[in-house]
């Protein structure tokens, strides 16, 4: 992930400006699902959460300045303890790579780690099939990108350790660093959508991973995946709950032989793989269901980001095919921002 910096936050405003907002908080839902969205009960789930809004955000311009009396003056902390959080991200702007993913000791830990132990515990490859079956026929709701961006901006990633941050800014944040690094006009297109496929929640239920709401529990939507219907690497984030998969003890997705690995032919290719599912499948899906003219290189981006054992940790080689490398190699300065 990257960060806003500071000297940007002035596009903040143009891209939401007071009276755009103003005319989202009168505005009328248009259908049912979006009442949904803005609807979030208070239970005790609420503890695992901290959702935030656009609304407290837009204000960010009058309060730059506090950002940077904080910069001039490191000490300052009644400065920093009155920034809200994309300002203290925005201050943050020089983190090292080394400390974003960090799932030992963030202080959102406790969440993250929930979220893996459930989410490993229930992604199996029948559950898979569940998801596809419900979530592909793409008739529950008709709404514009807007509206998908609205049903976000209260939906805070439970399996991100590194931001509490709704997922709307997320999405600004990696479309302006996609921007910032020089990348065509398509990949930026790309970051600013990549993490819609969150929206599946509004349609969740607690078989599903989700309540239909914008806060936890989320495994069956988020996370980091990998690929079903084969042994699990242990190069996943919280390898210590492979063993609580129920795939784990079904010898078909585990056995190896020269030219298999689980129920996959060797060389079978990226696009017969079926991963844990989540956002990325949901989102591609969907695009691809409405004909989407995203080349071929931004679709991968979208649909395998959040499989950082493919990406990242040199997983399923052997089950690729031609040209399913280069696609990756391609993207994976661009999988870096994507989380
Ligand atoms: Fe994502
Ligand atoms: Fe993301």
């Amino acid at each position: 992930m990257s960060s806003l910096h500071l000297q940007q936050l002035d596009e903040l405003d143009e891209l939401f400006p007071s009276s755009a907002l103003d005319q989202i908080q009168q505005k009328e839902p248009t259908c049912s699902i979006r009442k949904r969205a803005a609807s979030v009960e208070t239970t005790d789930l609420d503890k695992l959460s901290r959702p935030s809004t656009l609304e407290q955000h837009v204000t960010i311009n009058s309060r730059a300045k506090m950002a940077e009396q904080y910069l001039i003056d490191p000490d300052s902390q009644q400065a920093w303890q009155q920034l809200g959080d994309l300002e203290k991200v925005s201050v943050n702007v020089g983190k090292a790579m080394e400390e974003f993913r960090n799932y030992k000791d963030s202080s959102r830990q406790d969440i993250v780690e929930l979220h893996y132990k459930m989410m490993r515990k229930n992604q199996s490859f029948s559950k898979v099939a569940y998801f596809e079956k419900k979530y592909h026929s793409f008739d529950k709701c008709e709404m514009t990108i807007w509206e998908a961006f609205e049903a976000l901006k209260g939906y805070v990633d439970s399996s991100d350790p590194d931001s509490e941050l709704p997922n709307l800014e997320h999405m600004l944040q990696t479309a302006e660093a996609i921007r910032e690094a020089g990348h065509p006009d398509w990949m930026i297109l790309c970051g600013l959508i990549h993490d819609m496929g969150k929206i599946m929640y509004l349609w969740g239920t607690a078989e599903d991973g989700q309540i239909g709401r914008a806060d936890f529990p989320q495994w069956g939507l988020g996370g980091d995946t990998w690929v079903v219907g084969c042994p699990i690497p242990s190069t996943v984030v919280f390898p210590e709950y492979n063993s609580l998969n129920s795939d784990e003890n079904i010898s078909k997705y585990q056995t190896i032989t020269d030219n298999t690995i689980g129920i996959y032919e060797k060389g079978c290719g990226l696009k017969n793989l079926k991963f844990a599912y989540g956002h990325d499948e949901y989102l591609y899906q969907l695009l691809k269901y409405n004909k989407t003219t995203i080349p071929t290189e931004g679709l991968a981006m979208i649909r395998y980001h959040s499989c950082y054992p493919l990406h990242q940790c040199n997983e399923y080689k052997e089950l690729l095919e031609p040209g399913d490398e280069q696609l990756l190699g391609k993207n994976i300065c661009c999988c870096c921002f994507l989380m």
